[in-house]
Parts: C-alpha cells; structure tokens; sequence
C-alpha cells in the first residue's frame, strides 16, 4: 500500500527538494502538490531538474484524500493555511516552519505536534499525529549538543558560530541572495537572536532539565547554495576520548548521524540527509563540529525521516541519497 502524500506551497525550495525525495520513494503515490502562484503549470516548469521525472502539475487545492500533508509554507503561514483548510482529523501534517516547534505552540486547532527530532524524539513520533519538522541550523546545533545535555554535561555557556548557504532563505529573492552580493562575501545576521535559539533552548532542556547557561550563536551567509558547517564549544571535565566514546553511544542506532574521527568539512554531507559529527578537546574546551545539508537533513529529507516513522517504515527508506564529493 502506497501513503499519499500532499504538498502546499509546491513552488518553494523545500518543497522541491521533497518531490525529488519522494518522486522515488518507493512507498510514496503523490497528491496535490499545491501552489498559489503556479497552479497548471508542470511541476517542471518550475522545478526544472523534474523534466523526464514527472508530468504531474501544480494544483489550486489538496486532493482530499492524501494520507500526510506537508505543509512548506513560510513562517506564519501554515498556522494561517491550517486556520482556513480543515484537514481530516487522520491526516497526518508534517510543517517545515516553526509555527508549531515550541512548547506553547503545539495544539492547534485540534492538532497536537510533536517536534520532529528523530534523535530526540523518535517514539513520540511514531506515535503522532503531526510533526513539527526542526529548523535547519536547529538541526545541526542540537545534534553537536544532544549528547552532551543527555550526560547533564552542559555546565558552561556555549559558543556557536554556523554558516548556511543561499537556499537557506528561501526561493524569494533579496539583497542578500542577489549573486552579485552573495558571491566572494561572507556576513553574519540576527547575532545572538536567531529565532532557533528556543527550539534548540527547549530541546536540551528536555534532557537536561537544569540547564542554566547562555547559548551564544552568530549565523553567517556563505558563499555557497547548499549545506550548514556550525562549530559549537563549551568548556567540559570531559577528556576527548570519553567525549567521542559519549557521542558514539548516544547516537549508535541514529541511521543519519554518524560521529567521525577526522575533521568534517561540508561537501560530505551535501545532497544528503547525513549529519556528520567531529568531536575535540582542545584546552578546557570541547570543540563540536557538525554538517548538514539545509535542505535535505536540514528540511525536507528530515520530514521524510519523519513521515517514514509516522508510517512505520524502515527510517532510512527512501533517502538513500547520492553525496557529490567532487
Ligand atoms: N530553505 C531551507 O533551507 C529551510 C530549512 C528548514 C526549514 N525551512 C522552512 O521551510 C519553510 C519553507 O521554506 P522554503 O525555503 O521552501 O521557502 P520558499 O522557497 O520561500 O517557499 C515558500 C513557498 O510558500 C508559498 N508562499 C509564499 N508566500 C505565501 C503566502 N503568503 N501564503 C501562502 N503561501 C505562500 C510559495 O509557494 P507557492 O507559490 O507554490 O504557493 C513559496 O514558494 C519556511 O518556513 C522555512 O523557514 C527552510
């Protein structure tokens, strides 16, 4: 049996990045895939990489019938999408925005979300009825940290610095995306108030309930399109062995997040849903290295991990995706 999945606002990068995950998911019949700005036209006319893939079109509504629906709508947006179209109580909704990652924000209208963190929360989502999917710097933050928290080992404050490619923002275009800017530039933004930092508070206070420290975090704009490299130290009691052991058991049974003894560095991550982990101690400090790709891990490969695990499937099923090293 098939699950039939929907999508609203198809136009968008995340939401083309999930028709190229799910156009081969072998369990996966698509829906409407739903766009305000684009309705008849071929998928591929917007997404040009689908031309031979598909010769599905954009649709003004849901089918009706979809089993899950992702919502890849911008901020505010789902909250608004929802509040106008009732879904079926059995439709499972997975939303890439973070109308409904925090605490006070998940019941709506009758849903309840739970956030979409595998690594964190897998039981509670194989259980759920919808998902709040994690932000991108969210992801790679958390995963350098998760361990640290479960071993109550967040004594410090912690220090962030995380660089995102142009498609973290969007398919909008703006100054800071405009090539001619963008390119040979690097830049910071929103230092130190990056909306993430309370899904990333939440999520590690989750495991270690007494947490009392400031996350430090500045994002950078980089001068590439895809992927996230943050580097993420505190001061620890912990040698490098047993930092590097803690995390290897922490995440032995995550398909996705593998902890590496060499330095990491961005393309052996890109076009996949891996997060690759590199674990240091350096003085006092413990230096977290951590790798995604926005898009895949970072977005939408992580809702498919989602909806693999909504649907009791093998988590990995379909996002067995090809890096690009070279
Ligand atoms: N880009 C990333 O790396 C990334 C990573 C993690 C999470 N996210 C989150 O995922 C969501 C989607 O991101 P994205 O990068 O795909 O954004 P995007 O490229 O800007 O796409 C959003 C889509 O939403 C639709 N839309 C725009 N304005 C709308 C409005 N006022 N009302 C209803 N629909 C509207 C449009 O699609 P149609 O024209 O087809 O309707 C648009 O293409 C955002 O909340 C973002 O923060 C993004």
């Amino acid at each position: 049996m098939k699950i039939k999945a929907g999508i609203v606002g198809g136009a968008g990068y995340t939401a083309g990045e999930l028709l190229r995950i799910l156009l081969h998911h072998k369990f996966v019949e698509l829906g409407g895939i739903v766009s305000s700005s684009n309705a008849g036209n071929p998928l591929h006319q917007v997404h040009d990489d689908l031309l031979g893939d598909t010769e599905l079109v954009f649709a003004s509504e849901l089918a009706g019938d979809e089993d899950v629906v992702f919502l890849c709508l911008g901020h505010g947006n789902s909250k608004s999408w929802l509040a106008k179209n009732s879904l079926p109580e059995i439709t499972h909704v997975i939303d890439l925005s973070n109308d409904f990652r925090l605490a006070a924000d998940q019941e709506f209208d009758g849903r309840e979300f739970v956030y979409g963190l595998p690594e964190l929360n897998k039981s509670r989502i194989q259980q759920a009825q919808s998902i709040a999917n994690p932000g991108c710097f969210a992801t790679a933050i958390q995963l350098a940290l998760l361990p640290l928290a479960q071993a109550g080992k967040l004594t410090d404050d912690v220090h962030v610095s995380a660089i995102t490619g142009s498609t973290g923002a969007g398919q909008s275009l703006s100054e800071t995306v405009h090539f001619s800017w963008r390119t040979n530039n690097v830049s910071i933004y929103k230092p130190f108030t990056h909306q993430h930092l309370g899904e990333i508070g939440e999520s590690l206070a989750q495991l270690q309930p007494q947490l009392d420290l400031d996350i430090n975090f500045i994002p950078y704009r980089g001068n590439f399109s895809r992927g996230i490299f943050a580097s993420v130290y505190t001061p620890s009691d912990l040698s490098q062995d047993e930092a590097r052991e803690m995390y290897k058991n922490f995440y032995a049974e995550a398909p996705f997040t593998t902890v590496s003894d060499k330095e990491i560095h961005l393309k052996q991550v890109v076009n996949t849903n891996k997060c690759l982990l590199h674990v240091q101690k350096l003085g006092k400090q413990l230096l977290i290295t951590s790798v995604i790709d926005n898009l895949v891990k970072g977005a939408s490969g992580q809702a498919v991990q989602n909806m693999n695990l909504l649907f009791g499937l093998p988590e990995t099923t379909g996002l067995h995706l090809k890096s690009v090293l070279f």
